[in-house]
């Protein structure tokens, strides 16, 4: 019997936009037809698609109030749903713009996506909603530099260093932590006070001690379904040294994170289900797609860092190849609000990914310059060969991220962003950071990444910080 087709417009040509289209592909159910709204020509993830466009808007048609991007949906006949990769366009309202032309989409509306576009919304929110799981904190706008500046050097100089955050979406560029970033009580003023000065909202919040993890739920307004525990390395540097990037690689476990708790894990499916609700009533729209939330192990359980209202990058590239069910039916119940009908399986096995990124990677990237690519390499260590031929779920997975093919030559170049994401899968952790790291050994170009990421020492680190 022939297989529905479902028609998927994808917006944004990531790494974690490749992961999505992979797991859409990998369907057993379904003919998957992916429509690309894209900005650059990722070989990978066109290879994938049905159709796609180039838009060279900032953040994908944000500019135009997503005209383009109404418009290419609109030309698709049959389009039964969206995935908004990206946080930018998610947060400027992509998804109220596809609703004005008939079209859902995984992802939340403006109003919900405030969880991860405004730090103080969500706050805000968990205090009001009493929900566990804030340190202290208090939100400052334009008008009350003198507040803040006496919150910051008095109030809360005794009681607890603190952390300044810009309150909009700053790339993680807008976070600044005592210790780290600042070393006095003043000095942190100091900083918050520019902050207020450009951005006109920010907060201040407790530094919270103790090692981090991500727990991604999909959501659908009334139900969660929790993705495996990943943590992310978000310095540029081997030892954690460096600055803050995107994320240049994450780590997963069978069953758990070894640095955390069943507990840990329970707070936080527990938090994430009460802000879930408190969004609804707040903003009175259910909150569509991944609330994913950073959260860390402290002394008195799993406290929340943030939330961001998307997959996270590389997140996705663990998760969603661990993803046994499938991945149409996972995003279109979210959209239909019947996720409480599905269930959902992963394998239960260790994932390692590593980013490689161009040099200079995060503040002067080098760009434009040729990868080299051993392809013969990749298709031995995958995942699909290795399935065909032994029945055991193991192996590599690549995703093409900030990479482009030159029109003209053909060639891969590099975008100036991390460029490849290379992901070991394995039963055992440590087979699962051998496999990322032969396959990290195809690609060739002014490239560099992160050699400890999935090492003892750096796992030792993380539970060295349990306080
Ligand atoms: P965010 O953009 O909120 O995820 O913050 C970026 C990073 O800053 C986090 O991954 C943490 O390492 C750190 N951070 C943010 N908030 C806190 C906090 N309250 N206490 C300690 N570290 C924090
Ligand atoms: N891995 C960090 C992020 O996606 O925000």
């Amino acid at each position: 019997m022939e297989k529905p087709v479902k028609k998927i417009l994808l917006l944004a040509n990531g790494g974690r936009e490749h992961s999505i289209a992979k797991s859409l592909k990998k369907s057993d159910k379904y003919t998957v037809e992916i429509y690309g709204f894209f900005n650059a020509r990722n070989p990978k993830i066109i290879e994938l698609t049905t159709d796609f466009v180039i838009n060279s808007e900032r953040n994908f048609g944000e500019d135009t109030k997503f005209k383009a991007l109404q418009d290419f949906a609109q030309g698709i006949k049959n389009l039964d749903f969206a995935i908004i990769g990206p946080d930018d366009p998610i947060g400027a309202g992509a998804v109220n713009a596809l609703l004005e032309v008939g079209v859902k989409s995984f992802a939340p509306k403006k109003s919900a996506a405030q969880l991860e576009s405004s730090k103080g919304f969500t706050r805000s929110l968990l205090k009001k909603y009493k929900i566990e799981g804030n340190p202290e904190f208090k939100n400052f706008i334009t008008g009350e530099e003198a507040e803040l500046k006496k919150y910051c050097t008095e109030e809360i100089k005794e009681k607890f260093k603190f952390v300044v955050k810009d309150d909009g979406l700053c790339g993680g560029k807008g976070v600044f932590v005592q210790d780290d970033h600042f070393a006095t009580h003043e000095e942190g003023a100091e900083i918050a006070l520019d902050i207020l000065a450009k951005s006109g909202k920010l907060v201040i919040e407790e530094k919270l001690e103790g090692p981090e993890f991500s727990l991604l739920c999909i959501a659908d307004g009334k139900t969660i379904i929790p993705m495996p525990t990943i943590a992310d390395h978000k310095r540029a540097f081997d030892g954690d040294k460096g600055p803050n990037t995107g994320g240049m690689g994450t780590i997963s476990f069978p069953n758990k994170l070894p640095f955390i708790t069943d507990e840990n894990i329970a707070e936080a499916i527990i938090i994430t289900e009460k802000v879930m609700k408190a969004v609804k009533e707040e903003t009175g729209d259910d909150f569509c797609g991944v609330m994913y939330g950073g959260f860390m192990r402290t002394k008195n359980g799993a406290k929340l860092i943030e939330y961001n209202a998307r997959f996270g990058d590389p997140e996705a590239l663990n998760g969603l190849p661990l993803l046994k069910s499938d991945a149409v039916d996972l995003f279109e119940y979210a959209i239909n609000q019947k996720l409480n009908e599905l269930t959902v399986e992963y394998h239960n096995k260790a994932t390692v990914c590593k980013y490689l990124v161009p040099e200079g990677y995060p503040t002067n990237s080098v760009k434009h310059e040729i990868v080299g690519v051993d392809q013969a390499l990749l298709d031995e260590l995958s995942v699909e060969k290795h399935f065909a031929e032994t029945g055991e779920y193991a192996g590599v997975e690549v995703f093409y991220a900030s990479v482009y093919e030159d029109e003209n030559t053909g060639e891969l170049q590099l975008g100036g962003s991390r460029a490849i994401g290379v992901v070991g899968i394995h039963d055992d952790f440590k087979e699962a950071k051998k496999l990322a790291d032969k396959a990290i050994k195809a690609f060739s170009g002014p490239l560099f990444y992160r050699k400890d990421i999935g090492s003892e020492e750096l796992l030792e680190a993380r539970m060295a910080m349990i306080a």
